[in-house]
């Protein structure tokens, strides 16, 4: 079984020009990647995120700034500060996720492995806890 969330090390290839990191399919990112969106232009009062996905895995890369998530696969609760471009976060299947603490102007990539789809969404805190359970 593929874990619930977890941190992955990407290497950097840098020289004196600066630092590259490649992200390839079933090597470094633990699926297929289907979709690649961006969040950029945020502010630290406003939160994202909130909801859970029943059919999706995802890694979020913060490729500029720092921001804050909060994980709960139904039972356990925990943060972890992104902040590096060469730290991914992978979270699977049924984890609510909350994003905070947004720096002004941050910009975090993310890597889903299915096409965006409300209806696998689960916005309801409540009803996330029923279907972790
Ligand atoms: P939302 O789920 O609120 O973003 P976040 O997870 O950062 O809180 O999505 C914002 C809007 O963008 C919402 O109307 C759904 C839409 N959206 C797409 O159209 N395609 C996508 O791939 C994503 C992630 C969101």
């Amino acid at each position: 079984m593929k874990e619930k969330y977890k941190i992955l090390n990407f290497s950097a290839i840098t020289d004196k020009r600066g630092s590259l990191i490649a992200l390839e399919n079933l090597k470094n990112i633990p699926f297929e990647i289907k979709r690649i969106y961006y969040i950029f232009d945020t502010k630290p009062e406003f939160p994202r995120g909130a909801h859970a996905h029943t059919n999706l895995e995802q890694v979020l890369i913060m490729i500029d700034g720092s921001c804050e998530i909060i994980l709960n696969d139904g039972k356990i609760s925990q943060n972890i500060i992104l902040n590096r471009p060469d730290i991914g976060l992978y979270i699977g299947k049924n984890i609510w996720r909350e994003m905070k603490n947004f720096s002004y102007g941050a910009k975090m990539l993310v890597l889903a492995s299915d096409f965006y789809n409300e209806k696998e969404y689960i916005r309801n805190y409540d009803k996330f806890l029923k279907v972790a359970k």
